[in-house]
Order: C-alpha cells, then sequence, then structure tokens
C-alpha cells in the first residue's frame, strides 16, 4: 500500500473542546438534499414525475425544509420547480431551496424558477478550499471571496426586487474541510455583511465536508470553533452537511450538532455524491433510539424504501442500519435464543421501555413485523426454531423436547446448505413427530369417564378401549387408568409386550377459538435405556395425548 502517498488531515487548534460533553435532546432543522445532491450522484437522474413523487415523499415524512433542485443546471430541474409552485404541490409549511453557483446568469435563472413560491432558501456556493482555488480556479483568496460577495449581493438585490419576504438565503463555502478555518470565516463573515444577516433574517452558513477528509471528532472540532468564533452567532443558523467517503457522515453530522450546529442536510438511505450524503433515516432514528423525538415520521419504513427505490433506481443493503431487509433479523443460534427471551420479558416488565437483546429498537415502530426476526439456517438453535413455531403456528415446544428438534432442523439445513421458511420448519416438525404410522397405527380410540361417581377410584376413572396395529399384526385391549394417556399406556404395554414409560408430557391449545385444535408432546423411556419423542395433534386432548404416545413409540431406535 502506498500510503506515503497521503499525509494526515490537520487537527483544529482549539482548546477547552466542550462538545464531547454535549447530548443530543432535540432534533435539529432536517433538510433533504434528496432531490439536489441525492439526484445529482444518480446514473439515471429522477425525471419530473420522479422527482414530484420523491418530494411528496419527503413532505410525508416531515420534512419542512427541503432542497428541490439546481434549476439553473438543467431544463428538468428547472420545470420540475416550476411544477411544485404551478401546481401548488407546496404545503405551506413547507420551505423549497434551490441551489446555484455563484454566478449572475445561473443566480437570475434561479430567480425566475422560484418567482411566486410563498417560501423558499436561494442556496448560494462557491468553492473555497486551498486545492480548488489553486489548481481548478487559480485564483488568491481575495478573488475566491469576491465571487462570494458578488453572488450574495446579487441574490439580496433580486430577493429586494422580487417583494418576497418569503426568500431566505443560504450560503456554501464549498469544500469547507479543504479550506483554512481563518478564512472560511472570513468569507462567511464578508457573506453576512453583504446580506445584512440579523437576528430576524439570520443566515444560513452551511459548512460541508464536502469531501469528508477526517475523523468526524476533526470536524466537530472545526463546527466548535466556528461556532464560537463567528460574528453575531445569533445572525445565523449554522448548518452542516456531511459526505461519507470516509464512512462516518452520521457520525460527523451528530458531533457537529453536539458542537452547536442548528440544522443538518442530508438524504434519505446516504444517497448522494460518491459514497454518499449523510443519511438521514440514521441519523434521525438514532435520536428515536435514544427517547428523542426525530421530528420525522419513519413508521413506514417500508413504504419510504419502496418509493426511494422506484425513483431513484439504487438498491438499499440488506445490512443498512434501521432499513435494510435483514436487519431484525436473527440467523445464530445464541442470538435467536436472547430475542425470544427478551421479547417475552419486554411485554411484562422494563417499565414499558423497549429491552430486547440484539433488538435497539422494536422493528414494529418502523413499519418492519416480527415475523422477519428469527430466520433458520445451520447456524440456527434451537430457541430459534421454537420461537418460529410459536410466532408463526402457536406450536410452543417444550424446552426438553427442543434440543432434539433442533438437531433434525439443523440436519436438514445442512443437508439443502440454505435457509428454511417458517413453513418447511412446521412441515419438518411435522414429518419427524407428528405423522408418523410406522410401525405403529392407532387405528380406533374410545375413550370414556367415571365422572360421576363420587366413589370412583381416581387411579381407574377412565377406560379406554383400543385397536392398534403393530406392523402385520393387529391387537385391541381395554384399559383403565388415572387418564386417558395412562390408561393407552398400561393397555398398550400389556397387550403388545413393549415396555415403556412417559418421562416428560406437555400440552396446549393451538388457537383460541371454539373450533381450536390441541397439541401434545411426550418423552417416553424404555427399560434398556433408549427414549424418544412425540408429539400429537387432534380437535380432542385426550387423543393428541394417545397420538403423541404413538408418534413417540414409532421413533424409538
Ligand atoms: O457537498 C457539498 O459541498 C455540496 C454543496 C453544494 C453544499 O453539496
Ligand atoms: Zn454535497
Amino acid at each position: 500500500m502506498n500510503f506515503q502517498k497521503y499525509t494526515a488531515y490537520p487537527p483544529v487548534a482549539i482548546s477547552g473542546r466542550t462538545w464531547p460533553d454535549g447530548t443530543i435532546t432535540k432534533a435539529p432543522i432536517w433538510c433533504s438534499v434528496d432531490l439536489r445532491d441525492g439526484n445529482q450522484a444518480l446514473p439515471v437522474p429522477m425525471s419530473v414525475d420522479e422527482k414530484v413523487a420523491m418530494f411528496q415523499l419527503l413532505v410525508s415524512v416531515g420534512f419542512k425544509e427541503i432542497e428541490v433542485g439546481f434549476p439553473s443546471a438543467s431544463a428538468t430541474e428547472f420545470a420540475f420547480v416550476r411544477r411544485l409552485i404551478e401546481k401548488q404541490l407546496i404545503p405551506d409549511d413547507v420551505t423549497i431551496q434551490v441551489l446555484t453557483q455563484s454566478r449572475e446568469h445561473l443566480i437570475r435563472k434561479t430567480f425566475d424558477a422560484i418567482r411566486g413560491a410563498k417560501n423558499a432558501i436561494v442556496h448560494l456556493y462557491n468553492s473555497t478550499s486551498t486545492l480548488q482555488r489553486d489548481v481548478v480556479f487559480r485564483k488568491n483568496r481575495e478573488e475566491i471571496k469576491a465571487i462570494a460577495i458578488e453572488g450574495t449581493s446579487l441574490v439580496r438585490r433580486l430577493k429586494d426586487k422580487s417583494g418576497n419576504p418569503g426568500i431566505r438565503f443560504e450560503y456554501s463555502p464549498e469544500s469547507f474541510t479543504g479550506t483554512e478555518l481563518d478564512y472560511a470565516l472570513e468569507v462567511c463573515h464578508a457573506v453576512m455583511d453583504t446580506w445584512g444577516a440579523s437576528p430576524e433574517d439570520k443566515v444560513i452558513l452551511n459548512l460541508p465536508s464536502t469531501v469528508e477528509m477526517s475523523q468526524p471528532n476533526i470536524y466537530a472540532d472545526r463546527i466548535e470553533w466556528f461556532c464560537r468564533n463567528v460574528r453575531s452567532r445569533d445572525s445565523v443558523l449554522i448548518s452542516v452537511h456531511t459526505h461519507n467517503d470516509r464512512g462516518t457522515a452520521v457520525s460527523a453530522a451528530e458531533f457537529a450538532v453536539m458542537a452547536g450546529a442548528d440544522r443538518v442536510e442530508g438524504a434519505l438511505f446516504g444517497n448522494g455524491e460518491r459514497c454518499g450524503n449523510m443519511d438521514i433515516v440514521i441519523m434521525a432514528l438514532n435520536l428515536f433510539s435514544q427517547g428523542v423525538d426525530p421530528g420525522l415520521d419513519f413508521t413506514d419504513l417500508p413504504r419510504v424504501r419502496d418509493v426511494y427505490r422506484k425513483c431513484t433506481r439504487m438498491d438499499i443493503h440488506p445490512r443498512h442500519p434501521y432499513a435494510g431487509e435483514l436487519v431484525y433479523t436473527a440467523f445464530s443460534g445464541s442470538h435467536q435464543d436472547a430475542i425470544s427471551k427478551g421479547m417475552k420479558a419486554n411485554f411484562q416488565s422494563n417499565g414499558g421501555l423497549w429491552a430486547v437483546p440484539y433488538l435497539p429498537i422494536d422493528p414494529r415502530d418502523v413499519g418492519c413485523n416480527y415475523e422477519a426476526i428469527v430466520r433458520i439456517n445451520s447456524q440456527s438453535g434451537k430457541g430459534g426454531m421454537a420461537y418460529v413455531l410459536e410466532t408463526d403456528y402457536g406450536i410452543q415446544v417444550p424446552k426438553w423436547m427442543q434440543p432434539d428438534f433442533a438437531e433434525a432442523v439443523q440436519a436438514l439445513a445442512d443437508r439443502t446448505g440454505e435457509e428454511l421458511s417458517p413453513s418447511q420448519i412446521h412441515d419438518l416438525f411435522h414429518s419427524e413427530y407428528v405423522t408418523l404410522k410406522e410401525p405403529i397405527m392407532l387405528k380406533k380410540c374410545h375413550i370414556a369417564w367415571d365422572d360421576m361417581d363420587p366413589d370412583r377410584n381416581e387411579a381407574e376413572a377412565t377406560s379406554l378401549s383400543c385397536i392398534v396395529q403393530v406392523e402385520e399384526r393387529e391387537f385391541s385391549f381395554e384399559a383403565k387408568g388415572n387418564g386417558p394417556l395412562d390408561a393407552f399406556a398400561k393397555g398398550f404395554v400389556k397387550s403388545s409386550g413393549m415396555e415403556f414409560s412417559v418421562e416428560e408430557y406437555a400440552e396446549h391449545a393451538i388457537g383460541h377459538s371454539a373450533g381450536a385444535t390441541a397439541i401434545a408432546y411426550i418423552k417416553i423411556g424404555t427399560p434398556d435405556g433408549r427414549m424418544a419423542f412425540g408429539a400429537g395433534v387432534d380437535s380432542n386432548i385426550s387423543l393428541a395425548s394417545i397420538k403423541a404416545t404413538v408418534s413417540a413409540l414409532n421413533r424409538l431406535p
């Protein structure tokens, strides 16, 4: 690796930084840049109709500031802004934002685009970094500052001419992360003066990590430094706009808010140039998971995902935080076990607070269901299978039977090498434990109770008559016991000569209606040390227990 080709990003000379002690107790002002920065990064940019669909999604999620495009950059962009205004698609409480370079004809075109908008932010930018000054523009600091001042002053004049009090102003020293801090501040001060920033007419100063070049703590240092040193702090809103080149755009934005930023720009699922913009879904749901109202509504994340995919033609990684198809799913046995215990415990106590191992938030809060939480493959354990059978089919496999079933599931998963669906697991349970009819088949069974006789002998209160086939031999027996299972065991042992005893037993109803079926689970043992599990399903619980016994007998090794 040719690391000598690179050098470390300079630290910020700041003493007594306070941001590491900060906490985020309220959501910042959010601004979506999906329709501009996100759109600019798409191989196939959105059409006007797609942009409308995306805009409506963003409005429904609750964004109050939406950068809708770069109207001087293309006919589609211009047409879209006009469509929004002319078709009155912008709610009164939503402000559209439009980006422009600091060039006269582009600024004028931008004002043409927003004519008639009730509220609009004109977002002007020019690049200020040393690299861009030297290599791209070949201009010195004063000349670059002059570009910002000229642009700002034209925007001011055009706003005054428009007579529209709803027009606000945002300035970005683009490539801020490559710009000397004192120079970025100098340019921003000049812009504030030109605009006439005041507490009543604040300028938004947006400090982008156009390219993410350092650890997020250094970006936070820069934001704290800037907030400390900017003149009349109450005349500006400090906005951050982080990109994800190092994979820490969300952390950088969070630290920046701790360092004093008021506003955050980002895009859904982190869409944007190169490695993307800051992912607003993640940052909002990070706040949500800490008990802070995110101010954005992601209760139907699957819908947000769908519209996003359709409009952008971009995919979302299955492991994408909060939004990926697999992020609320556990395959590993120990995780499944902990989740299944946590899900049960969570609903009983914990003061109403969510606390389930491995699930930082309740999937249902973002419109996902519990079905996908536990999925089964060869890595899975007994807890997972039990969870699937219980949640999907109401079958509560007792603990003493779970390891046996887990072995069967694992053997099947190893054989197929694939994930097993809940229905495959259900089928396997039935074929392993319920539907076994060879070599022993229960052909008839009649049960009678001696309930009404107050002097009955409890040990013989249930009588049973059965016809059973064992291989080619069919025989019948009558027996008495303290219950149907006891009577069957006694009668069967006596007439077949096959000795066994019941070691574990459990039963429950499946479903709650009058037509509910019952399921019985049994573990039997033989005097020579063999043992087997079985299950029986029937509308009559007594018959279910006898069927379970027959299944277990059929499974004896
Ligand atoms: O990343 C960036 O610097 C930008 C600016 C135009 C704000 O998108
Ligand atoms: Zn950007």
